[in-house]
């Protein structure tokens, strides 16, 4: 077990389902000792790569149960779904919060819909870079934030929305995809060490750049801790 709701069996990763009977995007439903848990396809949720493909321990990328998290970049709700299995549970019965963010009308419609039935998930309609829209909502700084917006810029986002949401000692997950940036032709590599810089300069420490390769081509998840 990777939490009390997040197991691996063989190749295979799934959530204990907070909301029993209902797959959220098609995903196989199955019982292990008599609990329904969802399967968490890693190659539709960069989380769910990253835990696949971290060579750390898997739960080192789940935040504390019961707690607080911001996830900028929500989409339909993919990763968001296993997120709120391991930090609510049915019903909440576990007291997170999962505050999740972002500026696609018909990704809301989606969260919206999910909250519904999966109480905690608290989805907003706004953009990452835009704090004092939406920012009244975390008046604590959380221990865990995950940011996979996928549009230039990204960098610059996520250290501004670590200074202002995340505590330092917290864990800030980046996702980044290198076709999003500003491609000066130097190739992948010399562009993902150049954002790891960019990180350690601005008070992050870099515990993990994973690439998720075979999931997610071009992309790396940067597992970081604000040390300042
Ligand atoms: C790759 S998708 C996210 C997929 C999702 N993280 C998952 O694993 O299920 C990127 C999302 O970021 C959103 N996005 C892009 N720029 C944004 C911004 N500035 N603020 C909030 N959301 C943004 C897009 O609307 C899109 O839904």
């Amino acid at each position: 077990m990777l939490s009390w709701a997040v197991r691996l069996e063989g190749r295979a990763l799934w959530s204990e389902n907070a909301d029993a009977g209902v797959a959220v995007y098609g995903e196989s439903l199955r019982n292990f000792g008599g609990t329904e848990y969802r399967r968490w396809d890693p190659s539709r949720s960069k989380l769910g790569a990253g835990i696949m493909r971290t060579k750390r321990d898997k739960s080192l990328l789940l935040p504390e149960e019961g707690s607080t998290v911001l996830y900028l970049g929500a989409g339909h709700g993919t990763s968001i779904s296993h997120l709120h299995d391991h930090l609510c549970g049915a019903d909440n019965d576990l007291g997170g919060r999962l505050v999740a963010v972002d500026l696609a009308p018909r990704c809301l419609r989606d969260l919206t819909h999910l909250a519904k039935t999966r109480p905690g998930l608290v989805p907003v309609l706004g953009d990452a870079r835009k704090h004092s829209a939406w920012g009244v909502l975390l008046p604590r700084k959380v221990n865990w934030l995950f940011q996979d917006v996928a549009q230039s810029g990204q960098v610059e986002i996520f250290i501004k929305a670590c200074q202002r949401f995340l505590n330092v000692d917290g864990v800030g997950l980046l996702s980044l995809k290198a076709a999003s940036e500003r491609w000066t032709g130097e190739g992948e590599d010399v562009l993902f060490g150049k954002v790891e810089e960019q990180l350690v300069e601005n008070g992050f420490a870099v515990e993990e750049s994973i690439k998720l390769t075979g999931y997610e081509d071009n992309h790396v998840l940067f597992v970081t801790r604000r040390v300042e």
